[in-house]
């Protein structure tokens, strides 16, 4: 029955273990592990002998349906989610950006709308703050309470950017809340600067993106929210981390005490920028640094770095036009949805850099255990949803705009071969992949809260530690209310393995 599901012989990967076993579903959960399984009759079997079997991914950034930079992004909910499904992704975790001064809470709602009668996977949002004042801080309570959000977004560079002091606030504010700061890390004033000298110069073609964004442009901007951080100790992530420099940054501020992640893309893992293709503009920029990619898989073998995401946030060939003579005003943004699980594959797996378990770690269970939907998400255990991939190894198959499934009229992993093809992707329990055709369904899937962690306040073992290198530098409010704040844990947002 369409209900009832056993995949056998095949390998199941979780972070921590790859384990010969079957994997038994009914009703959209993971009901039984193991060989041998008593199952009712009628149920459908899938072979997996010689693939594995993974937990569907989680790609923890895209931008549907995107309103930006005078256009909109052309992959809407369903068609960016249907090419998720094809990929192997199995929740996507979309920005809510509202417009500045408008209220955060609208917003959201705008974005429900827009999602979810049309989502083929699960989903949950991270809200941006766009301005900052009492109203934002209010909306961001009744978002974290009511609406299962627990992630919010500033941006330190475009026009919506906030100040120093306003990160300052935003991120106290997460923390009051038990929610995660993300940031878009870049100083937006200097490539402003920079643009504007650019053009005076006479640079008009995609050249000057990179020329006015480099490298130490963002690396500067994580050291300055990492240290904005540290001093209300809240937790943060950086989304898009581009650079060997700024995950060099993140290392050095990854002391005991401080809560700080990172996300890098499968665009900066993969490709190398070819500084006069417009068609490949997207902030952070894809560097044209060769040495790149191998920096940045360093720092994420090594666990400086712990997601990948996409910043899928397509526009067609004629919407990148927009820019032509001017590179300011092509809009920023690029693919990657659909063929993320298989480019980190190829280039991760494949060429022998990480093994299969640090794969499903950072395609699907550390955004799971960041976004706090883990156990649910994120692995191959009795009781989570049945978001599973069976991926073959040993298939082979090249990314071209002429098979994908997104709304462009190119990709830029355009003719990249990978290794490993999710041959059948099982999203809440339905085969919505099946022996590589796509099946995906409008609707099927729906909007997964994300709930807050416990508020979390710093707090030293032993008091005598309070004005050790572990509390980061910070104002220590403990001491500053007379050691009359309750002493609570370390902050309980961790994806380390427990
Ligand atoms: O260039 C990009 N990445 N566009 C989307 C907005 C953002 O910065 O995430
Ligand atoms: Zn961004
Ligand atoms: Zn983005």
């Amino acid at each position: 029955a369409q209900n009832r599901l056993l995949i056998k012989n095949g390998k199941t990967v979780n972070e921590n273990e790859i384990v010969e076993q079957d994997v038994y579903v009914e009703d959209g959960i993971i009901k039984q592990l193991g060989r041998n399984l008593l199952i009712p009759g009628g149920t459908r079997v899938i072979d997996a002998r010689g693939k594995y079997v993974i937990p569907g991914g989680i790609d923890p950034h895209t931008h549907m349906q995107f309103e930006f930079m005078g256009t909109t992004s052309v992959d809407d909910f369903y068609q960016g989610t249907k090419a998720a499904v094809a990929g192997g992704t199995t929740m996507i975790i979309d920005f809510v950006v509202p417009k500045q001064g408008e209220s955060i809470l609208d917003s959201y709602y705008a974005w429900r709308q827009k999602a979810d009668d049309k989502v083929c996977c699960d989903y949950g949002l991270h809200v941006a703050l766009t301005s900052w004042n009492d109203k934002v801080k209010g909306e961001m309570k009744t978002l974290c309470e009511k609406h299962g959000v627990n992630s919010f977004k500033m941006f330190m560079a475009y026009d919506f950017y906030l100040k120093d002091d306003e990160l300052y606030g935003a991120f106290q504010r997460c923390r009051e809340l038990g929610a995660l700061a993300q940031v878009h890390a870049e100083n937006g004033l200097i490539i402003k600067k920079n643009v504007e000298k650019l053009k005076a110069f006479g640079v008009t073609g995609p050249e000057g993106h990179e020329m006015s964004r480099p490298e130490c442009i963002e690396a500067e901007a994580v050291n300055r929210a990492c240290v904005i951080s540290k001093q209300v100790n809240a937790a943060i992530c950086f989304d898009n981390i581009s650079t060997g420099q700024s995950a060099e940054m993140i290392k050095k501020h990854q002391t005991p005490g401080a809560t700080i992640y990172g996300t890098t893309l499968v665009s900066n893992l993969a490709l190398v920028g070819d500084s006069q293709n417009m068609k490949t503009i997207t902030s952070p920029p894809l560097r044209s640094n060769p040495d790149i990619p191998d920096q940045i898989w360093g720092y994420l073998a090594s666990d400086v770095l712990q997601l990948t995401g996409s910043d899928h946030c397509t526009f067609t060939r004629e919407q990148k036009e927009m820019g032509k003579g001017d590179f300011s005003k092509i809009p920023n943004g690029v693919n990657g949805v659909e063929d993320r699980m298989s480019v980190i594959w190829e280039k991760g797996v494949h060429s022998g850099i990480i093994d299969p378990c640090r794969y499903v770690a950072i395609t699907s269970t550390n955004a799971a255990k960041l976004f706090n939907v883990y156990p649910r998400k994120g692995c191959i255990a009795v009781g989570s949803d049945a978001d599973i991939v069976v991926w073959n190894p040993s298939k082979t198959r090249v990314i071209s705009s002429k098979t994908h499934n997104i709304a462009i009229d190119f990709n830029i992993f355009e003719g990249m071969e990978c290794h490993g093809v999710p041959e059948y992707v099982i999203v809440n329990g339905r085969v919505c992949v099946d022996e590589e055709q796509l099946r995906a369904v409008q609707g099927h899937g729906k909007f997964v809260e994300t709930p807050c962690w416990a508020p979390f306040i710093y707090a030293p073992e032993k008091m005598d530690e309070l004005t050790a290198p572990k509390n980061n530098g910070a104002l220590n409010e403990i001491e500053l209310t007379n050691k009359l704040a309750k002493i609570e844990l370390e902050p309980k947002l961790c994806i380390t393995p427990t």
